[in-house]
């Protein structure tokens, strides 16, 4: 079994919550699977492809066996490094703040990197099919104030949840700490309660 962890927030632990929720869940799934392979990304250490000319340019003529030039080919080569680590993984957790009612940038670039036709999904004459449907997911998220799950503003836990659903990815555990700037009285308690769902997840996973 490979797990794959990606980190979408270069905050210290001391002052991120996402962040203590990837560490806490990492130290946890270690101590519980100790036979297990763990693989981890943090998103501000890794180059990340911008998309545009030079990957759709790259995408267009690879199937064709064209000469890339050397600037399509690295744009190419990190956003194929990126895909086939996702690929093998059979786990995956996903740690990301809630900023501006969405994802970090870091972490769109890096979704942006895992849409591929034939790898992770395919058209079908009766839609879109994901072809990843034998992995499973936790995202950890946190965020400032409440949002329920029919709140379209909220574009971040659903923004990631929708991805992974295109790709076939359904069996998606979401550990979400939310409300504590809403609620500063009740911060200290929302976040310890939502760091112990935390390890019975990773425990679990
Ligand atoms: C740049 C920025 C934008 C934010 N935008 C939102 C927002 O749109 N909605 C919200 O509920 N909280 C928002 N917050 C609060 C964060 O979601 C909250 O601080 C959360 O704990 C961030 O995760 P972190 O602690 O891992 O950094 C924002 C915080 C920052 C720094």
């Amino acid at each position: 079994m490979t797990i794959l962890f990606v980190k979408a927030n270069d905050r210290p632990a001391q002052k991120s919550i996402s962040v203590k929720m990837y560490e806490q869940f990492l130290k946890r799934y270690r101590e519980s699977h100790p036979e297990e392979e763990i693989q981890e990304v943090h998103l501000y250490d890794t180059p990340l492809p911008l998309i545009g000319t030079s990957l759709i340019d790259n995408s267009n003529q690879a199937p064709l066996g064209l000469n890339l030039s050397p600037g399509n080919l690295s744009a190419a080569a990190i956003q194929q490094q990126h895909l086939e680590q996702f690929i093998v993984a059979d786990k995956i957790v996903i740690a990301f703040p809630l900023w501006n009612l969405t994802i970090p940038a870091a972490l769109h670039m890096y979704l942006d990197c895992l849409h591929h036709p034939r790898k992770t999904f395919t058209y079908t004459k009766d839609g879109v099919k994901g072809l990843l449907t034998d992995k499973k997911a936790v995202l950890l998220n946190a965020r400032g104030g409440i949002y329920n799950k029919d709140d379209l503003s909220e574009m971040s836990v659903r923004f990631v949840r929708n991805h992974l659903n295109f790709f076939g990815i359904t069996e998606i555990t979401e550990c979400i700490i939310e409300g504590h700037h809403q609620y500063p009285d009740d911060s200290e308690k929302i976040i310890k309660q939502g760091l112990q769902q935390v390890n019975r997840t990773a425990e679990t996973f």
